[in-house]
């Protein structure tokens, strides 16, 4: 029978995967920020952590990577993903979880999955693996602080908040896109 890893095991394992030191800091916050959020919420803290370690495995890669790895995998793809092929990255980053890292647990590959977007339908551990991302202390926008203060009294609300925000900023980002171009 094969031992469960330690975390720093893991740790190293994802540091290696991922090949840059800056996007596997990221992986520790977001898993550290996880943790302390199930913590809080009731939610199992070590899925937390372990999502939060494994969400970005797919990050890196290139756009052509992306898509060859993901009709590899019989993914199907929307019209935005083949324009954005960064967009694939939570799924196939749950994908590699699993060949990779062996996770077989629903839970925490659907955390992974929806960390990037969120779903409509999300559950407490999908909510607190997708606020750990967007509200880890590197990110600097000015509403993170209020946010994460929001994340650690309530889940629901500061999901609703967070992805309100973050289209706001997607929208705003392509109006100035659109008027560079113009
Ligand atoms: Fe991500
Ligand atoms: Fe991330």
């Amino acid at each position: 029978m094969t031992r469960k890893p330690s975390f720093l095991q893991l740790a190293r394992s994802v540091r290696a995967q991922i090949g840059q030191q800056h996007r596997y800091e990221h992986s520790v916050r977001v898993a550290r920020c996880a943790e302390a959020l199930a913590r809080r919420h009731g939610v199992d803290p070590g899925k937390a952590r372990l999502a939060g370690m494994l969400h970005d495995l797919a990050r890196l890669y290139p756009p052509e990577r992306l898509l060859a790895e993901s009709e590899a995998r019989g993914f199907e793809i929307a019209a935005a993903e083949r324009e954005h092929p960064m967009l694939l990255h939570a799924r196939l980053g749950a994908a590699l979880a699993q060949e990779l890292f062996g996770v077989v647990d629903r839970e925490v590959l659907s955390a992974i999955e929806k960390h990037t977007n969120g779903a409509d339908e999300m559950s407490s551990l999908d909510r607190v693996v997708y606020l750990a991302d967007s509200l880890e202390p590197n990110r600097s926008f000015a509403q993170r602080e209020e946010l994460w203060e929001l994340a650690l009294r309530d889940l629901d609300a500061a999901t609703r908040e967070t992805m309100r925000h973050s289209s706001l900023h997607r929208a705003q980002k392509c109006a100035r896109a659109a008027s560079e171009v113009r």
